[in-house]
């Protein structure tokens, strides 16, 4: 079944994913399993979008009972689900509005847009963003994007985006032209290897953005929606410093629609007209379907507290790890976390990886064999990018999977 499903993708999916040799069958809470009934541990999440787990029965109800009233409609129309959403957002963050839409990658378009739009009139429109960013694979994305390999090949790209070390302020003004117009920032990069951005940063790209009329505009895709413990990393990052401190737009999605494709735009009140009618749209964003399962996300991550579960979690995770890095000090060489966004910078050259492929590939191919899923960063980061609901015995199961594979691996 696994191998037949297998040639099938072979011969009729477009080849643009460097596949595992995994076959998903059906998942419950933080476990997966394949078509021949093997267990995973789910600490990837799907990349940082499963926020509830595989197979939440309130989500599976909450769709069941919304496509039975109103699967979709279009956004020419109101509808209380959307209006509920959006208000559930925003005030988690500040006065502004949201503009929905279906993936992250869309997020960024919307944020790019606006920055486009508002520096029109002066001619202003270059984005400055962070070296080994990731803002989706869309045109404009890969142009926002600070990685070569992303962009290799589809050139030209969309003028106007220049690329500076991260969490490097003297870099950001160095880089400033008269026609700049934004700073467009992950919270963590995720992609780039789980990187926070750090507090001095973020409230020195808040001055600099004021003191030169730029959009600070923040791509809360990955590290977004409680996973570092906050709704949105900034305030994890800033904790005590937070005070007023609101980038101008936040693109979110992933964990917003837990496993539903959504994505969102949140754009701080004094620039939520920039975008006016006709200027942007999306046939299916904030859809009642997608509108009911974030809604009951946000419901359920509040009455269950799983921003604290994050935060603690995570500190548990951290604390573990470095006690392992004790032990295996060839094999886990740097851990850095944010609650449930951390990433483990790995060993690699030991005898059993002998087929050239890349450090992170290694560790996660090995974890599958242990029955445990993670996601490769880079060339030699394992990303945990768990549930929030996550208990600690499933943690603890996947340190004990962590800590034998590394045993067996550097045996
Ligand atoms: C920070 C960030 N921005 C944008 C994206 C693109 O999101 P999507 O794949 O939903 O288009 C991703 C995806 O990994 C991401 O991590």
């Amino acid at each position: 079944m696994s191998q037949e499903i297998k040639d099938r993708f072979r011969r009729f999916v477009a080849p643009t994913y460097g596949r595992f040799p995994i076959t998903l069958d059906r998942g419950e809470g933080a476990y997966v399993w394949n078509t021949d009934g093997k267990r995973y541990l789910d600490l990837g999440g799907g990349i940082a979008v499963n926020c509830l787990g595989h197979a939440h029965p309130e989500i599976s109800q909450v769709l069941a009972d919304q496509s039975s009233r109103l699967m979709h409609c279009t956004n020419f129309y109101h509808f209380e689900g959307q209006a509920q959403l959006a208000e559930n957002l925003a005030k988690r963050l500040g006065q502004g509005r949201v503009f929905f839409c279906n993936s992250g990658g869309e997020s960024s378009e919307v944020m790019i847009k606006l920055a486009r739009h508002y520096g029109q009139a002066e001619g202003r429109f270059e984005i400055i963003t962070a070296e080994n960013s990731f803002h989706g694979r869309t045109m404009a994305g890969i142009s926002a994007t600070g990685q070569g390999k992303i962009k290799d090949g589809f050139a030209p790209l969309l003028p106007g985006f220049s690329h500076v070390p991260f969490n490097d302020l003297d870099a950001v003004h160095a880089a400033l032209t008269p026609a700049t117009v934004a700073v467009m920032i992950e919270g963590v990069q995720g992609e780039g290897g789980i990187r926070p951005v750090s507090a001095d940063m973020m409230l020195g790209l808040r001055r600099l953005c004021d003191e030169h009329n730029l959009l600070l505009l923040w791509d809360g895709v990955q590290c977004g929606h409680f996973r570092t413990g906050s709704f949105q990393s900034f305030q994890s990052i800033l904790g005590d410093q937070l005070g007023d401190f609101l980038p101008d737009a936040i693109g979110m999605a992933k964990a917003l629609g837990g496993g539903f494709p959504m994505g969102a735009v949140w754009i701080a009140e004094p620039h939520a007209e920039v975008l006016g009618p006709g200027t942007h749209g999306s046939t299916f964003g904030g859809n009642p379907l997608a509108c009911a399962v974030a809604n009951k996300i946000l419901e359920v991550v509040d009455r269950d507290d799983l921003a604290a579960n994050a935060t603690a979690l995570g500190h548990f995770f951290v604390n573990e790890l470095a006690k392992l890095r004790e032990k295996y000090s060839a094999a886990i060489l740097e851990i850095r976390g944010l609650g449930l966004m951390i990433g483990i910078e790995m060993g690699g050259g030991f005898s059993s990886f002998d087929d050239g492929k890349p450090t992170a590939l290694q560790w996660v191919s090995a974890l599958h064999e242990a029955g445990m899923l993670t996601i490769p960063a880079g060339s030699s980061v394992v990303r945990f990018l768990p549930p929030l609901n996550l208990t600690r015995e499933e943690a603890q199961a996947g340190l004990d999977l962590f800590e034998q594979t590394i045993q067996k691996i550097i045996a």
